[in-house]
């Protein structure tokens, strides 16, 4: 098919590389000499030893040698799609980012991953789901790296290498696959007890999907959306599935997991080879950017709480459709690469510390796992927008930069007459002030309130889902080791709520323990009572 073409830059454009033909009236070797035999390898006499002049056997075997790279350090098992995101233009008041205007149509693709597990592992474990979504914009490409859950485990990014270490397979036995039930999950999550909010989540119906199509997908952290005039607002990203949101039960979701490891994978497959299109609707709910950065009381840097919707509603910005299967796992599911560091203008990030550390963490882990940092090359992570960067060579560096001067300005190459600070087009950080402070190893007081809206969750639960709540802490808990690690998840749960506590108690034959936090709002306020259930109808 020949080599991709060149932009006017020098980067190669288009998939082309990616339609490599593997038909064809014959076979060739890498470098496209044409081959008579794959099957046999050069011998001295058919049954002589094999020679090392070889060279197809040893381009062969060489290039299967070094096949596979290194799965994702978490979310390693996924399934993807593409997809287009149309904008209602209903953000315009809040964000200048394009392809939120009023039909404009973006090309997008989206991976849906379990966290825990390894590659080969089972879909429909009890574990969170990532959600991450890359929007081709023509400002560039703009990541959208979510989950079906909307807090996260911990605070400040430099636990997750602590929480990842503790939820993965114990190093000894390297067991379990991909399932929380384990001591030192456990360990973890009653020792910091902020994880209790995305626990819960857990173990709610919410921890076994039945369907990516009917997941829920949140962006957790708040971000700062800008206007054309400059003016800020805080925001946290929602999808709606048009589906609804669904579960499995526990007792089905073992069963499949048995029967058909690959169910999540195969139904998003099989849906859009049906044509059953999945689509979701982005929602953001709004928040004025005061100086505080909290709103009705909690803090928006803080990513184990939600602002419940009752609140602030989620008002539906545009529509998502997914409508193609990848056409090559590897290629596309398996290269893409995300990073919440993504942006477009119009679009910015706050301070929530847990942002900051995956602001550093996904290009530093994508340099290992896709061998250099030229990846952003790869078909399945060019940008749809035109590229004039300076960063040259490399591993896998595969465009043909041209001239001679790869800095601004130069008086060599002409053609370029970049200035700093003119483009009226150009991202720009908002310029937010920080606070005069001195350093400081610490977490704000408000980062202190650990049961308030697992508690909140908890009472707004039909009957029904606290059945399988307490179902599920009683499983997982149960499958521990240590009688210390159950006795400290008891603990958790008395500070949420003395129901749950004691049934979960009496399942694992153990005392259920008096709450050592005021257990917050007997009842629920009618305001705060269905946490992630309102969405305006259509
Ligand atoms: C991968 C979401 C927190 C490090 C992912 C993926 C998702 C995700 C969806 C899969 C991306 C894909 O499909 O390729 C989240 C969310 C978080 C969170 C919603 C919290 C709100 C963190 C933190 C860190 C981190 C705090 C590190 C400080 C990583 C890494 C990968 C990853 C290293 C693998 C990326 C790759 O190899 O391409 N995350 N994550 N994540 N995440 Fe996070």
């Amino acid at each position: 098919s020949g080599p991709a073409p060149m932009s006017p830059t020098g980067q190669e454009t288009g998939a082309t590389q990616a339609d490599v033909a593997q038909g064809g009236p014959y076979l060739t070797t890498a470098q496209g000499a044409r081959l008579y035999d794959s099957d046999h390898s050069l011998k001295a006499g058919a049954r002589g030893p094999v020679l090392i002049q070889d060279h197809h056997l040893r381009e062969k075997i060489t290039h299967f040698d070094h096949e596979r790279i290194p799965e994702r350090v978490v979310h390693a098992r996924g399934a993807a799609a593409h997809g287009v995101f149309r904008g209602y233009g209903t953000a315009a008041n809040v964000t200048k980012a394009a392809f939120l205007a009023n039909g404009v149509e973006t090309p997008v693709f989206v991976r849906f991953s379990t966290v825990l597990g390894s590659r080969g592992s089972s879909d429909t474990v009890r574990d969170t789901r990532g959600f991450a979504t890359k929007f081709y914009t023509q400002e560039g490409v703009f990541d959208l790296v979510g989950n079906n859950i909307p807090v996260f485990f911990i605070q400040d990014a430099i636990k997750f290498p602590d929480i990842i270490h503790a939820g993965k397979p114990h190093p000894d036995r390297e067991i379990p696959q991909a399932q929380s039930a384990h001591d030192t999950f456990w360990d973890f999550v009653t020792l910091h007890t902020e994880a209790t909010h995305h626990t819960l989540w857990n173990m709610s119906d919410r921890g076994i999907p039945r369907s990516y199509r009917t997941m829920e997908g949140f962006g957790v952290h708040t971000f700062r959306l800008v206007d054309a005039e400059g003016g800020t607002t805080l925001v946290k990203w929602h999808w709606k599935p048009k589906l609804g949101v669904h579960s499995l039960v526990w007792e089905e979701a073992q069963l499949i997991n048995g029967m058909d490891p690959d169910f999540h994978r195969r139904d998003l497959a099989d849906a859009i080879d049906a044509g059953a299109f999945p689509q979701w609707e982005l929602g953001i709910q709004t928040f004025p950017d005061t100086p505080d950065q909290t709103f009705e009381g909690i803090d928006l840097l803080d990513p184990t709480k939600i602002v419940p919707e009752e609140l602030a509603p989620v008002q539906p910005i545009g529509l998502m459709t997914l409508n193609a299967n990848p056409s090559n796992y590897f290629a596309e599911t398996e290269q893409v690469a995300f990073h919440v560091g993504h942006l477009v203008p119009g679009i910015d990030v706050t301070d929530d510390p847990l942002l900051a550390g995956r602001l550093f963490s996904y290009l530093d882990t994508q340099i290992t796992r896709l061998g250099g940092p030229n990846f952003g090359q790869l078909p399945i992570n060019r940008t749809h927008a035109p590229v004039n960067d300076m960063l040259r060579d490399g591993m896998h560096q595969t465009a043909v930069h041209r001239g001679v001067a790869p800095y601004r300005p130069n008086s060599l190459d002409g053609g370029c007459p970049f200035q700093a600070g003119v483009d009226t087009g150009a991202y720009v950080e908002t310029p937010v002030g920080v606070p005069e402070a001195s350093k400081i190893r610490d977490a704000p007081t408000s980062f202190a309130d650990h049961f308030s809206q697992p508690r909140l969750f908890w009472l707004s639960m039909t009957p029904v889902e606290r059945e399988h709540i307490i179902a599920a802490y009683t499983f997982e808990l149960g499958k521990c080791y240590e009688q210390s690690v159950k006795e400290r998840g008891l603990r958790a749960l008395a500070n949420i709520d003395t129901e749950l506590c004691a049934e979960v108690a009496a399942g694992l034959g153990l005392p259920a323990p008096e709450a050592t936090e005021p257990l917050a709002s007997p009842e629920p306020s009618p305001a705060l009572s269905q946490v992630g259930q309102v969405w305006p109808p259509d």
